[in-house]
């Protein structure tokens, strides 16, 4: 019996096997956002005043998921939006560089380019494994994944940091695939200069929210890319943002929007304390090891992730697609959904369609049963 599988509505008839795009979120949290749009509408005027102080509260609460200063964190839709922050908000030298893995997530690495043709900077890409050979005397920043997408491989980006920190290059995490899934721990991780992530993936949050952490070495330094009433002070009810702390409200999300995906935030947290993470990633973890055995036995097509156990292995799970499926390519995702019902994710890693399967906690081990018979039957 899944013991989480009640706390969520997964629609009938539909093997969701891609929470690597999208998680489902608790009943609970879809309830809670609906909730705070209610409530909102009983006066947004005096809702709106109590935003900021609720705000703080929520990042306060994302700092004790992450052991990170709230002060260093700040929130916004997506972690897209966050490596914008990050790599078009942090001053870079004239005619530097720009390094990123060849296997980066491509609107990330676009954001990249964007900043290089922007400022007259260049992009280099280098392959995996790092190794401080690649950083050149022009090298500003390196752009890295925690998780990378098409294998679900963890980088070791606490050594890559201090190995870039040594020789003054910054460095800006991509963890789309990291909150939630891995034991976050940002003091322990003080090399690192910038971080992303989303809560809509492995921590089964709202969609629509995500978070940055900067280190405190860039507070000053990072200029935010928008500006709006807390830019220069703390007026008003900003105030009880952080105390009116300058970095964190400097950041902030500026003007009027829906607040009530980022306020549910605290009742995602309350599923976690509910069950507990360890026992939320280690049925994560018994959902990969079980789908492994079946696509062994059943499939035989090669995985392209790590081992599950040795530490390199983060909650994605790829796989080589037979060459016939592979000509289909993209087309092959939208075929298994209107076919067979089957959720699937299909990334193209360097150059090959692969498939990636990514169950959550909801999944059950009958589902992966059924959607590894689909596959065989292609
Ligand atoms: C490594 C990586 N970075 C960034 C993203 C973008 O996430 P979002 O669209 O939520 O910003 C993804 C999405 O799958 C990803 O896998």
């Amino acid at each position: 019996m899944n013991p989480f599988r009640s706390e969520f509505d997964p629609a009938p008839g539909l093997l969701y096997l891609n929470s690597g795009t999208h998680s489902l979120t608790p009943r609970a949290v879809l309830e809670a956002i609906t909730r705070e749009e209610r409530a909102y509408e009983e006066n947004p005027t005096a809702r709106l005043m109590l935003v900021w102080e609720r705000l703080w509260e929520v990042q306060t609460r994302l700092g004790a998921f992450l052991n990170a200063d709230p002060k260093c964190l700040f929130l916004r839709q997506n972690v897209t939006e966050a490596m914008n922050a990050f790599i078009l908000g942090i001053p870079l030298p004239g005619g530097s560089e720009i390094l990123l893995s060849d296997v980066e997530y491509p609107a990330v690495a676009n954001i990249a380019r964007y900043r290089a043709e922007r400022d007259g900077l260049t992009v280099r890409t280098f392959s995996l494994p790092f190794t401080e050979k690649e950083l050149r005397p022009e090298t500003a920043l390196v752009v890295i994944s925690h998780v990378i997408t098409g294998t679900g491989e963890v980088l070791p980006v606490a050594e890559i940091a201090a190995a870039a920190r040594k020789r003054g290059v910054l460095v800006a995490v991509d963890g789309a695939h990291a909150a939630g899934a891995l034991p976050l721990d940002f003091r322990a991780l003080a090399d690192l200069d910038f971080y992303g992530s989303n809560l809509h993936k492995w921590t089964l949050g709202p969609k629509g929210t995500g978070f940055g952490w900067v280190s405190p070495r860039h507070h000053e330094t990072l200029r935010p890319l928008e500006a709006g009433w807390a830019t220069f002070d703390s007026p008003n009810d900003y105030a009880a943002f952080g105390g009116g702390a300058r970095f964190p409200a400097r950041m902030l999300m500026q003007g009027c929007r829906n607040f009530a995906p980022f306020f549910a935030i605290a009742d995602t947290f309350a599923f976690w304390d509910r069950h507990g993470a360890d026992v939320i990633r280690a049925r994560v973890r018994a959902l990969q090891r079980f789908l492994e055995a079946e696509v062994g036995q059943t499939l035989k097509w090669p995985l392209l992730s790590p081992p599950l156990d040795g530490g390199r292995r983060g909650p994605l799970t790829t796989y080589e697609l037979p060459a016939h499926l592979e000509k289909e390519g993209y087309g092959l995702m939208s075929r298994l959904l209107k076919d067979h019902g089957l959720q699937v994710g299909l990334p193209r890693v360097q150059g090959r369609w692969r498939l990636r399967l990514s169950p959550h906690v909801y999944n059950t081990e009958d589902e992966i049963a059924r959607a590894v018979g689909i596959l065989k039957t292609l």
